[in-house]
């Protein structure tokens, strides 16, 4: 077999142990129907108070992930932001919780 065709068949494996992209998700949501959180919040994480939606940028990441796991369980936020953070798995809300918080305060 060639080299190449041994990168092809390990290349699935390689993108399925690959931890979730934050950013990606910030960005374009994720495939179980969590919307783009750059939408509201937007790209910067610096919220968009017209629609009530607090900045995220520079939060700790456990703050972050706190309120996702609350929203997840019905407590707190409104019904669209406990859909999104049920639509969310653990690895996914650390990935989202990090970026948001690496970002600049606006
Ligand atoms: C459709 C608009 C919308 C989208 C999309 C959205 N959010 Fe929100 N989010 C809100 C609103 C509005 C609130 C305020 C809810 C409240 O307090 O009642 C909120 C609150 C939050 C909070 C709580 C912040 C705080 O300081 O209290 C976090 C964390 C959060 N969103 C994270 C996310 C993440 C991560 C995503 C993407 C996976 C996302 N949101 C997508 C509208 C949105």
């Amino acid at each position: 077999m060639t080299r190449l065709a041994v990168l092809l068949l390990l290349a699935p494996g390689l993108a399925l142990a690959a931890p979730p992209d934050g950013r990606q998700i910030a960005l374009h949501g994720n495939s179980d129907g969590a919307l783009p959180c750059a939408a509201c919040h937007g790209a910067n994480g610096a919220g968009n108070t017209s629609i009530g939606a607090p900045a995220l940028a520079g939060l700790p990441a456990g703050v972050i992930e706190d309120s996702l796991a609350q929203f997840a369980q019905g407590k707190g936020g409104n019904a669209l932001m406990q859909s999104i953070a049920r639509a969310l798995n653990p690895d996914e809300t650390k990935a989202v919780a990090e970026y948001f918080s690496n970002l600049p305060k606006p």
